[in-house]
């Protein structure tokens, strides 16, 4: 049976792709933000598991306003970096788990979540960021991984009550899997963050560390925040954190917080990540 051994949530600010990439780390501005992920690297080295679904949003890379789908789940085998302007990042082509996501699209789509099917998608930072934080910059990535694409860029997303209960269907469909798969779930986006308006460089402390406390402790309070107040108190692009609640649905009423970190700014963005075990 394949179980949810773990789930994740981090930041995917372009620019930290930009700092890996060009070995720019230890600079002073980013070595703070590196080292707010050195405990998850070696947790992520020591046992990656067989497979991660990756929930992410595109950023008009591999989508565009001509076709919007709420959530895509990609079931190739394997997922191209995008071109989001100055070429593709070096990193790894991502290989999928299409067994794995066919089984997910059977299960969620009878469990009434109508999602988009991605035979092919290429991948852009929203995915390859987080994957370089926990990673690093290996030849190949150490587990396979099954994109899932949401909405956040185009009014209106899905509610963070949707993508909670959206989290609990992921759950039931890998519990269901007959292979005996160590499977991950991370949310990615966020935290406060607004790059573009009058608001532009909004950030807030706070009202994230709030939030960082009660997705761990009380998911069904933050599945209750509407839109208005992700906009209003974490900026335009904070409603990115909507896709931690998928994550978060995915395991048990009680986990533990293995790892917490939070640092501002990265860019235009204040950062966060959580690692959280399921408790039994
Ligand atoms: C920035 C953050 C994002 O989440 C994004 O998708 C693009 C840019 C930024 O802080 O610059
Ligand atoms: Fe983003």
């Amino acid at each position: 049976m394949a179980r949810i051994t773990a789930g994740l949530a981090t930041s995917h600010v372009p620019a930290i792709g930009m700092a890996i990439d060009l070995g720019k780390t230890q600079d002073a501005y980013w070595q703070p933000l590196f080292a707010g992920y050195e405990w998850t690297r070696s947790w992520a080295d020591a046992a990656p598991p067989d497979v991660v679904i990756l929930v992410y949003n595109d950023h008009a890379s591999a989508f565009d306003l001509t076709m919007i789908p709420t959530f895509a789940l990609g079931t190739a085998a394997s997922f191209q970096p995008c071109d989001e302007g100055y070429g593709p990042r070096p990193v790894p082509v991502v290989q999928g788990h299409p067994e794995l996501a066919a089984h997910l699209a059977q299960s969620l789509i009878l469990d009434e979540f109508d999602l988009t099917l991605m035979n092919q998608l290429d991948v852009d930072h929203g995915l390859t960021v987080p994957l370089s934080l926990v990673y690093g910059q290996p030849e190949a990535w150490p587990t396979k991984v099954i994109p899932l694409a949401v909405n956040v860029v185009q009014y209106p997303p899905p509610t963070g009550n949707r993508c909670f209960n959206l989290g609990k269907a992921i759950r039931r469909a890998v519990a269901s899997y007959p292979e005996d798969l160590s499977v991950q779930v991370w949310g990615t986006g966020g935290m406060s963050h607004q790059i573009q308006g009058a608001r532009a460089g909004l950030i807030n402390q706070e009202w994230d560390n709030r939030f960082l406390d009660a997705i761990v402790s009380d998911p069904a309070a933050v599945a209750a925040i509407p839109h208005i107040e992700y906009l209003r108190e974490a900026g335009s692009e904070g409603v990115e954190m909507v896709m931690w609640l998928i994550m978060r649905g995915a395991l048990s009423d009680d986990v533990e917080a293995l790892h917490r970190f939070y640092h501002v700014p990265a860019s235009n963005t204040a950062v966060g990540h959580l690692v959280l075990q399921p408790q039994p």
